[in-house]
C-alpha cells in the first residue's frame, strides 16, 4: 500500500472511531459543555462575515499567481500557487464558521495563532471578536504578506498584528507582548514534538479562562501521540474533541478531570435521548 493509501486509511479509521464514541448535546451533563455545543456546533445562525471570507477564498481559488513559500520541511523555497495554498492549508469553511463561534462566545481578551497561512482561520477568528488584541505567527514571509493584504480588504487587520519568522523566534515574544493569552490556536508544523513544545511553552503564561485550540489531531499518528500527552497533561482539566478542532481548558475549577468527544445532534440523529 502506498504511503498516500495508508494515510487515507488511517484518516478514515479515526473519522469512524471519533463518530462511534462521539455524544450529542442530549448526553452531556456537565452545564459548561453544553453551552459550549450549543454555542460552537448547534449555532446555525448566519453572519455576513462568513461570506465576505468564503468570497476572498474563492478569489484565492481562483488565482495563478505564484509565490515563494518557505518549506518547513526542507527549510527550501519552493514556488506555489495562491490556489494551491488555500485548497492544502487553509482552515475550511465549518472549521471557520466554528473558530468564529468560539471566539465570539469566549470573547477572549488576547488571541494567539500559531500557523496564519493566507489568513483563513486568522480572520475567522477576528470577525468573530473584533475587540480583542491578537497576534498571528507565519514562517513564510511571502504568505504573510497574502494574509495581511485579505485582513485589510475586510477591514480586520487593525489590532492583528501578523508576525513573520519560524515560532521557535516569535512564539517567546509574541507571548511577551500579548501577557497571558485567553486564545491559542496551534495550526501549524503537525508534528508530535514542536506540538508538544508550543503548548508547554504558552502554559506558563496561560491564565484559568486560556483555551488552547488544536488543530487535526486525528490527521497522523504522531498528532494522535501528541493529543493524548496534551489530554493527560497534568494542568489540563477538560477538553473536548470536535474532530476539526480540539478545545484544551486549564480552569482548576472543572474538578475532575472530563474528556468530550462532541458532534452536532443531527449527525447522530437516532440518539435523541
Ligand atoms: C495549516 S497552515 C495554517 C492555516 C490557518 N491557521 C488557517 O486556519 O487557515 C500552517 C502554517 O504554519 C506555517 N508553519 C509551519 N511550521 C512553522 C514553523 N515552524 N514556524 C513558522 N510557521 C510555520 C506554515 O508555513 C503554514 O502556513
Amino acid at each position: 500500500m502506498s504511503h498516500v493509501q495508508t494515510t487515507a486509511w488511517f484518516r478514515i479509521r479515526q473519522w469512524i472511531r471519533f463518530c462511534r464514541r462521539a455524544v450529542t448535546r442530549y448526553q452531556i451533563h456537565s452545564p459548561f459543555v453544553f453551552q459550549l455545543t450549543e454555542a460552537v456546533l448547534e449555532d446555525r445562525r448566519f453572519f455576513y462575515a462568513f461570506d465576505e471570507i468564503e468570497w476572498i477564498r474563492r478569489e484565492m481559488l481562483g488565482s495563478s499567481q505564484e509565490l515563494d513559500v518557505l518549506d518547513f520541511g526542507t527549510g527550501k523555497d519552493r514556488r506555489r500557487r495562491i490556489s494551491e495554498i488555500t485548497r492544502n492549508a487553509a482552515s475550511s469553511p465549518a472549521q471557520g464558521r466554528m473558530l468564529f463561534r468560539l471566539a465570539n462566545w469566549l470573547a477572549p481578551r488576547t488571541i494567539l495563532e500559531l500557523g496564519t497561512s493566507v489568513g483563513i482561520g486568522t480572520m475567522y477568528l477576528r470577525a468573530g471578536n473584533r475587540l480583542a488584541t491578537m497576534i498571528s505567527l507565519e514562517g513564510c514571509p511571502q504568505t504573510v504578506n497574502i494574509a495581511r493584504h485579505n485582513l485589510d480588504r475586510l477591514d480586520l487587520g487593525r489590532h492583528t498584528e501578523l508576525l513573520a519568522g519560524p515560532f521557535e523566534e516569535t512564539l517567546l515574544p509574541a507571548l511577551e507582548k500579548l501577557g497571558s493569552p485567553d486564545m491559542v490556536y496551534i495550526d501549524g508544523n503537525h508534528r508530535k514534538t514542536p506540538t508538544i513544545q508550543y503548548f508547554e511553552t504558552c502554559l506558563p503564561l496561560a491564565n484559568n479562562n486560556t483555551v488552547f485550540i488544536f488543530d487535526d489531531i486525528h490527521w497522523s499518528p504522531e498528532m494522535e501521540e501528541a493529543w493524548q500527552l496534551v489530554r493527560n497533561h497534568p494542568r489540563v482539566t477538560l477538553t473536548v474533541d470536535l474532530y476539526d478542532i480540539a478545545l484544551v481548558f486549564i480552569n482548576p475549577d472543572f474538578r475532575e478531570k472530563q474528556h468530550f468527544s462532541i458532534v452536532p445532534a443531527r449527525r447522530k440523529f437516532w440518539r435523541l435521548m
